[in-house]
Protein backbone atom coordinates (compact mmCIF):
# COMPACT_ATOMS: atom_id res chain seq x y z
CA UNK A 1 0.00 0.00 0.00
CA UNK A 2 1.15 3.41 -0.83
CA UNK A 3 0.32 6.76 0.60
CA UNK A 4 0.49 9.33 -1.47
CA UNK A 5 0.25 13.43 -0.26
CA UNK A 6 -0.42 15.04 -3.79
CA UNK A 7 -2.73 15.14 -6.48
CA UNK A 8 0.02 14.61 -9.30
CA UNK A 9 1.66 11.72 -7.53
CA UNK A 10 -1.80 10.05 -7.24
CA UNK A 11 -2.53 11.04 -10.78
CA UNK A 12 0.85 9.54 -12.24
CA UNK A 13 0.13 6.25 -9.55
CA UNK A 14 -3.79 5.74 -11.20
CA UNK A 15 -3.04 6.06 -14.52
CA UNK A 16 -4.78 3.42 -16.36
CA UNK A 17 -6.18 2.37 -13.76
CA UNK A 18 -10.01 1.38 -12.73
CA UNK A 19 -10.53 2.50 -9.36
CA UNK A 20 -13.18 2.37 -6.34
CA UNK A 21 -12.61 4.99 -3.60
CA UNK A 22 -13.94 5.63 -0.22
CA UNK A 23 -13.83 8.98 0.89
CA UNK A 24 -12.95 9.87 4.59
CA UNK A 25 -12.07 12.15 6.91
CA UNK A 26 -9.47 9.00 9.19
CA UNK A 27 -9.61 8.00 12.15
CA UNK A 28 -11.17 5.03 10.66
CA UNK A 29 -13.53 2.45 12.62
CA UNK A 30 -15.23 -0.79 11.66
CA UNK A 31 -17.94 1.16 9.55
CA UNK A 32 -14.96 2.78 7.59
CA UNK A 33 -13.30 -0.79 7.20
CA UNK A 34 -16.72 -2.25 5.84
CA UNK A 35 -16.80 0.51 2.75
CA UNK A 36 -13.24 -0.58 1.79
CA UNK A 37 -14.49 -4.20 1.40
CA UNK A 38 -17.20 -3.19 -0.93
CA UNK A 39 -15.14 -1.22 -2.62
CA UNK A 40 -12.76 -3.94 -3.25
CA UNK A 41 -15.25 -5.83 -4.52
CA UNK A 42 -16.06 -3.24 -7.31
CA UNK A 43 -12.62 -2.42 -8.98
CA UNK A 44 -8.94 -3.59 -9.38
CA UNK A 45 -7.43 -1.14 -7.62
CA UNK A 46 -8.76 0.37 -4.20
CA UNK A 47 -8.31 3.93 -3.06
CA UNK A 48 -8.91 5.34 0.44
CA UNK A 49 -8.79 9.14 0.97
CA UNK A 50 -8.38 10.99 4.50
CA UNK A 51 -8.87 14.58 4.60
CA UNK A 52 -10.49 16.64 7.09
CA UNK A 53 -12.48 19.30 5.03
CA UNK A 54 -12.59 22.20 6.77
CA UNK A 55 -15.13 23.29 4.19
CA UNK A 56 -17.63 21.33 6.01
CA UNK A 57 -17.37 22.32 9.27
CA UNK A 58 -18.77 26.07 10.96
CA UNK A 59 -16.42 27.82 12.67
CA UNK A 60 -17.88 26.92 16.19
CA UNK A 61 -17.74 23.38 14.73
CA UNK A 62 -14.99 20.49 15.81
CA UNK A 63 -12.53 20.85 12.94
CA UNK A 64 -9.50 21.87 15.39
CA UNK A 65 -10.13 18.61 17.98
CA UNK A 66 -11.56 16.52 14.90
CA UNK A 67 -9.40 13.39 15.33
CA UNK A 68 -6.44 13.34 13.20
CA UNK A 69 -5.13 9.58 13.74
CA UNK A 70 -3.28 8.96 10.19
CA UNK A 71 -0.72 5.98 10.77
CA UNK A 72 -3.31 3.75 12.86
CA UNK A 73 -5.70 5.03 9.96
CA UNK A 74 -3.25 3.68 7.18
CA UNK A 75 -2.47 0.33 9.19
CA UNK A 76 -6.15 -0.54 9.09
CA UNK A 77 -5.94 0.28 5.59
CA UNK A 78 -3.23 -1.81 4.78
CA UNK A 79 -4.69 -4.60 6.52
CA UNK A 80 -7.40 -4.62 4.39
CA UNK A 81 -5.69 -4.52 1.44
CA UNK A 82 -6.26 -0.96 -0.21
CA UNK A 83 -3.44 -0.09 -2.91
CA UNK A 84 -3.03 3.64 -2.06
CA UNK A 85 -4.24 6.34 0.44
CA UNK A 86 -4.53 9.98 -0.60
CA UNK A 87 -3.90 11.69 2.35
CA UNK A 88 -3.11 15.62 1.28
CA UNK A 89 -2.51 18.74 2.72
CA UNK A 90 -4.97 21.39 3.94
CA UNK A 91 -2.24 22.89 0.74
CA UNK A 92 -2.65 20.65 -1.28
CA UNK A 93 -6.23 20.68 -1.45
CA UNK A 94 -6.89 24.04 -0.81
CA UNK A 95 -3.89 25.67 -2.62
CA UNK A 96 -5.97 29.34 -2.86
CA UNK A 97 -9.17 29.91 -1.79
CA UNK A 98 -11.90 27.72 -2.83
CA UNK A 99 -14.41 30.61 -4.66
CA UNK A 100 -15.85 27.79 -7.21
CA UNK A 101 -18.46 25.57 -5.11
CA UNK A 102 -20.82 23.40 -5.31
CA UNK A 103 -23.99 24.44 -3.87
CA UNK A 104 -26.92 21.69 -3.85
CA UNK A 105 -30.33 22.28 -4.06
CA UNK A 106 -31.88 23.59 -0.78
CA UNK A 107 -34.72 21.22 -1.26
CA UNK A 108 -31.95 18.72 -0.38
CA UNK A 109 -29.67 20.57 1.27
CA UNK A 110 -31.07 23.43 3.89
CA UNK A 111 -33.54 20.40 5.66
CA UNK A 112 -32.20 18.19 8.45
CA UNK A 113 -28.72 18.23 8.73
CA UNK A 114 -28.55 21.22 6.00
CA UNK A 115 -31.15 22.96 8.42
CA UNK A 116 -28.51 22.83 11.70
CA UNK A 117 -25.38 22.69 9.73
CA UNK A 118 -25.83 25.58 7.14
CA UNK A 119 -23.77 25.27 4.75
CA UNK A 120 -22.03 21.96 5.46
CA UNK A 121 -23.44 19.92 2.32
CA UNK A 122 -22.33 22.76 0.20
CA UNK A 123 -18.60 21.81 1.74
CA UNK A 124 -18.84 18.50 1.48
CA UNK A 125 -20.52 18.42 -2.10
CA UNK A 126 -17.35 20.64 -2.86
CA UNK A 127 -14.61 18.34 -1.73
CA UNK A 128 -16.38 15.28 -2.74
CA UNK A 129 -16.58 16.75 -6.53
CA UNK A 130 -12.47 17.73 -6.37
CA UNK A 131 -12.04 14.27 -4.75
CA UNK A 132 -13.83 12.42 -7.81
CA UNK A 133 -11.81 15.33 -10.23
CA UNK A 134 -8.29 14.08 -8.32
CA UNK A 135 -9.16 10.79 -8.01
CA UNK A 136 -10.85 9.87 -11.26
CA UNK A 137 -12.90 6.54 -10.26
CA UNK A 138 -15.33 4.19 -11.59
CA UNK A 139 -16.97 3.84 -8.42
CA UNK A 140 -17.11 5.33 -5.30
CA UNK A 141 -18.78 3.90 -1.54
CA UNK A 142 -20.59 5.82 0.64
CA UNK A 143 -22.06 5.03 3.67
CA UNK A 144 -26.23 5.03 5.11
CA UNK A 145 -25.02 5.88 8.04
CA UNK A 146 -24.72 10.10 6.50
CA UNK A 147 -27.93 9.60 4.37
CA UNK A 148 -28.64 13.00 3.48
CA UNK A 149 -25.04 13.33 2.12
CA UNK A 150 -25.09 9.94 0.25
CA UNK A 151 -28.59 11.40 -1.17
CA UNK A 152 -26.57 14.72 -2.58
CA UNK A 153 -23.64 13.20 -3.31
CA UNK A 154 -25.97 10.78 -5.90
CA UNK A 155 -27.85 13.62 -6.81
CA UNK A 156 -24.75 15.51 -7.83
CA UNK A 157 -23.12 12.71 -9.81
CA UNK A 158 -26.21 12.26 -12.02
CA UNK A 159 -27.15 15.76 -12.19
CA UNK A 160 -23.57 16.44 -13.74
CA UNK A 161 -23.29 13.37 -15.90
CA UNK A 162 -19.91 12.27 -13.47
CA UNK A 163 -19.29 8.66 -14.83
CA UNK A 164 -18.84 7.00 -11.50
CA UNK A 165 -20.90 4.77 -9.62
CA UNK A 166 -22.29 5.19 -5.97
CA UNK A 167 -22.44 2.42 -4.08
CA UNK A 168 -24.01 2.43 -0.53
CA UNK A 169 -22.56 0.24 2.76
CA UNK A 170 -25.02 -0.25 5.24
CA UNK A 171 -24.59 1.40 8.77
CA UNK A 172 -22.14 -1.03 10.56
CA UNK A 173 -23.20 -0.98 14.49
CA UNK A 174 -21.48 -1.60 17.85
CA UNK A 175 -23.27 -4.50 19.83
CA UNK A 176 -25.50 -2.69 21.42
CA UNK A 177 -26.70 -0.97 18.05
CA UNK A 178 -25.37 2.36 18.61
CA UNK A 179 -23.73 3.52 14.98
CA UNK A 180 -20.25 3.91 14.99
CA UNK A 181 -19.21 7.28 14.17
CA UNK A 182 -15.69 8.67 14.56
CA UNK A 183 -17.59 11.29 16.80
CA UNK A 184 -18.59 8.30 19.58
CA UNK A 185 -15.23 9.09 20.60
CA UNK A 186 -15.98 12.31 22.40
CA UNK A 187 -18.31 10.41 24.61
CA UNK A 188 -17.75 10.44 28.42
CA UNK A 189 -17.89 6.55 29.29
CA UNK A 190 -21.43 7.24 31.40
CA UNK A 191 -22.60 8.71 27.90
CA UNK A 192 -21.30 6.26 25.73
CA UNK A 193 -24.00 3.90 28.30
CA UNK A 194 -26.75 6.08 27.35
CA UNK A 195 -25.87 6.95 23.43
CA UNK A 196 -27.94 3.43 22.62
CA UNK A 197 -31.27 5.57 23.35
CA UNK A 198 -30.54 7.56 19.74
CA UNK A 199 -30.95 3.39 17.88
CA UNK A 200 -33.81 2.80 20.12
CA UNK A 201 -35.65 5.74 19.40
CA UNK A 202 -35.66 5.23 15.71
CA UNK A 203 -36.39 1.34 16.39
CA UNK A 204 -39.19 2.50 18.09
CA UNK A 205 -40.60 4.95 15.81
CA UNK A 206 -39.86 2.48 12.83
CA UNK A 207 -42.10 -0.29 14.96
CA UNK A 208 -44.79 1.78 15.56
CA UNK A 209 -45.10 2.91 11.75
CA UNK A 210 -44.34 -0.93 10.55
CA UNK A 211 -47.30 -1.81 12.93
CA UNK A 212 -49.67 0.82 10.71
CA UNK A 213 -49.35 3.91 12.86
CA UNK A 214 -49.31 6.81 10.05
CA UNK A 215 -49.22 9.93 12.42
CA UNK A 216 -45.85 10.37 11.85
CA UNK A 217 -45.81 14.09 13.19
CA UNK A 218 -46.97 12.70 16.31
CA UNK A 219 -44.40 10.23 16.32
CA UNK A 220 -41.53 12.30 15.51
CA UNK A 221 -42.87 14.49 18.38
CA UNK A 222 -42.85 11.76 20.86
CA UNK A 223 -39.45 10.43 20.04
CA UNK A 224 -37.89 14.39 20.44
CA UNK A 225 -39.89 14.54 23.89
CA UNK A 226 -38.45 11.05 24.90
CA UNK A 227 -34.92 12.35 23.88
CA UNK A 228 -35.46 15.39 26.05
CA UNK A 229 -36.92 13.51 28.92
CA UNK A 230 -33.67 11.50 28.91
CA UNK A 231 -31.18 14.79 28.69
CA UNK A 232 -30.37 14.47 25.10
CA UNK A 233 -30.87 18.38 23.05
CA UNK A 234 -32.93 16.34 19.85
CA UNK A 235 -32.48 18.58 16.69
CA UNK A 236 -34.20 16.75 14.77
CA UNK A 237 -36.36 13.22 14.65
CA UNK A 238 -38.23 13.39 10.77
CA UNK A 239 -39.70 10.58 9.26
CA UNK A 240 -38.99 11.19 5.00
CA UNK A 241 -38.75 9.64 1.94
CA UNK A 242 -36.30 7.34 1.45
CA UNK A 243 -36.03 8.69 -2.51
CA UNK A 244 -35.75 12.65 -1.72
CA UNK A 245 -35.69 13.27 2.38
CA UNK A 246 -38.94 15.04 1.69
CA UNK A 247 -41.92 14.62 3.55
CA UNK A 248 -43.81 11.42 3.31
CA UNK A 249 -47.47 11.37 1.38
CA UNK A 250 -50.25 8.51 2.59
CA UNK A 251 -48.82 6.38 -0.31
CA UNK A 252 -45.42 6.53 0.37
CA UNK A 253 -43.89 3.52 0.93
CA UNK A 254 -40.48 3.21 1.04
CA UNK A 255 -39.65 5.21 4.24
CA UNK A 256 -36.01 6.43 6.06
CA UNK A 257 -36.52 7.70 10.17
CA UNK A 258 -33.69 10.36 11.17
CA UNK A 259 -32.38 11.93 13.71
CA UNK A 260 -29.76 14.32 15.01
CA UNK A 261 -29.63 14.91 18.68
CA UNK A 262 -27.12 16.41 21.27
CA UNK A 263 -25.84 14.29 24.87
CA UNK A 264 -23.26 16.57 26.56
CA UNK A 265 -21.74 18.22 23.72
CA UNK A 266 -21.62 15.75 21.17
CA UNK A 267 -24.04 16.04 18.34
CA UNK A 268 -24.74 12.39 16.93
CA UNK A 269 -27.11 10.95 13.98
CA UNK A 270 -28.33 7.94 12.78
CA UNK A 271 -31.09 6.62 10.30
CA UNK A 272 -32.98 3.98 9.93
CA UNK A 273 -34.97 2.63 6.70
CA UNK A 274 -38.73 1.51 7.37
CA UNK A 275 -40.44 -0.11 4.53
CA UNK A 276 -44.51 0.67 4.99
CA UNK A 277 -46.27 -2.20 4.98
O1 LIG B 1 -18.46 11.36 5.30
C1 LIG B 1 -17.34 11.91 5.40
O2 LIG B 1 -16.43 11.42 6.07
C2 LIG B 1 -17.10 13.25 4.71
O3 LIG B 1 -18.25 14.03 4.71
C3 LIG B 1 -16.54 13.09 3.29
C4 LIG B 1 -17.53 12.40 2.36
C5 LIG B 1 -15.24 12.31 3.32
C6 LIG B 1 -16.25 14.48 2.69
O4 LIG B 1 -15.34 15.18 3.46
Amino acid sequence: MEVIHTVAELRAALKGRQVACVPTMGNLHEGHLQLVRLARQEAECTVATIFVNRLQFAPHEDFDRYPRTLEADCEKLRQEGVDFVFAPSEREMYPEPQEYLVVPPPACADILEGQFRPGFFRGVATVVLKLFNIVQPEVAVFGKKDYQQLLIVRNMVRQLNLPIRIVAGETARAADGLALSSRNGYLSTEERARAILLYQVLQDVAAAITTGNRDYAALEQAAMERLRAEGWLPDYVAVRKQADLQSPAAADRELVVLAAAKLGTTRLIDNLEVAVP
